[in-house]
């Protein structure tokens, strides 16, 4: 028998080929809530994007607490607006008190799921093999990771950013293999996050360009299909000249997208028509 999860993982897939199919730049708009809101406020920011008109080319993905993921399935099924959970198990099932599985995601209609914030890197001690193996559990469950990777402050000054990415990268290609292709990578230098702080236009631009050719070597995934966004003091004054860098595909957007009007704008600077 073909399970509700398998139907509802192909429903969202063809949503998103009709949203690939596109000629129009396409941009991913993912917020990154962390551990802020309420049901209450779910609610409202919710009934708030819905009524705005997003173009298709703007692929607008929201990372709740889990919590409030019901709340998403219930007011968002099938809506162009896709949702996520910002952390995911490594393990299957089993005696893991606390831990949210990639199944119970895919219950919960979440077509994405944040793996290796830096806020967990640091904080609770995720290593680059546990971020692989949480990557690995959600493509089981055909939820698309995405893979956070950065580097401190301290790794930009001393010019060891490179190796300190591929790092984190190549532990995650070491678990899945090709399939890092169907992962969306999100460059997101620590020192710029929650910070105010955003690295230059040259250094996005070139440390995106080293990301994607990473893939490319990688997985041979071709020119135009590698999908890295940047994250990292992302708002409405700088958004649109850090969208205009090559090989920037989207954002991963914290404080600026905890008040919908706020996200709303970035969603309207980045419309081809700007209205
Ligand atoms: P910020 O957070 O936009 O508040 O800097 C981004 C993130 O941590 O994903």
């Amino acid at each position: 028998m073909v399970e509700k999860r398998e139907i509802e993982s192909l429903v969202r897939k063809h949503i998103e080929s009709k949203f690939s199919s596109r000629k129009q730049k396409e941009y991913i708009v993912a917020a990154n809530w962390k551990m802020n809101m309420s049901a209450k406020e779910t609610r409202r920011f919710i009934e708030k994007v819905k009524e705005e008109k997003i173009p298709d080319y703007l692929k607008t993905v929201i990372f709740p607490p889990y919590p409030y993921l019901p709340i998403f399935q219930e007011m968002l099924r099938y809506d162009k607006i896709t949702y996520g959970a910002q952390d995911v198990a490594k393990e299957e099932k089993g005696a893991y008190t606390g831990e949210v599985s990639a199944a119970m995601l895919a219950d919960l209609g979440c077509s994405y799921v944040l793996a290796g914030h830096s806020e967990r890197r640091n904080y609770y001690g995720e290593t680059p093999e546990i971020v692989a193996r949480k990557t690995a559990a959600a493509l089981r469950y055909h939820i698309r990771p995405v893979v956070c990777i950065g580097e401190t402050l301290e790794e930009r000054q001393g010019n060891r950013y490179h190796e300190v990415l591929k790092v984190q990268l190549d532990a995650v290609r070491q678990e899945i293999g090709d399939a890092l292709s169907d992962c969306i990578i999100a460059y997101e230098p620590v020192w710029a996050i929650g910070t105010g702080v955003i690295p230059g236009l040259d250094q996005i631009g070139e440390t995106h360009r080293f990301i994607h050719e990473l893939l490319v070597s990688y997985t041979g995934i071709s020119e135009r299909a590698s999908r890295i966004l940047y994250g990292g003091s992302v708002n409405e004054k700088n958004v649109k000249d850090i969208a205009s860098v090559q090989f920037v595909d989207g954002f991963l957007i914290g404080g600026a997208s905890l008040k919908a009007e706020n996200f709303m704008n970035i969603l309207r600077l980045l419309r081809v028509d700007g209205s």
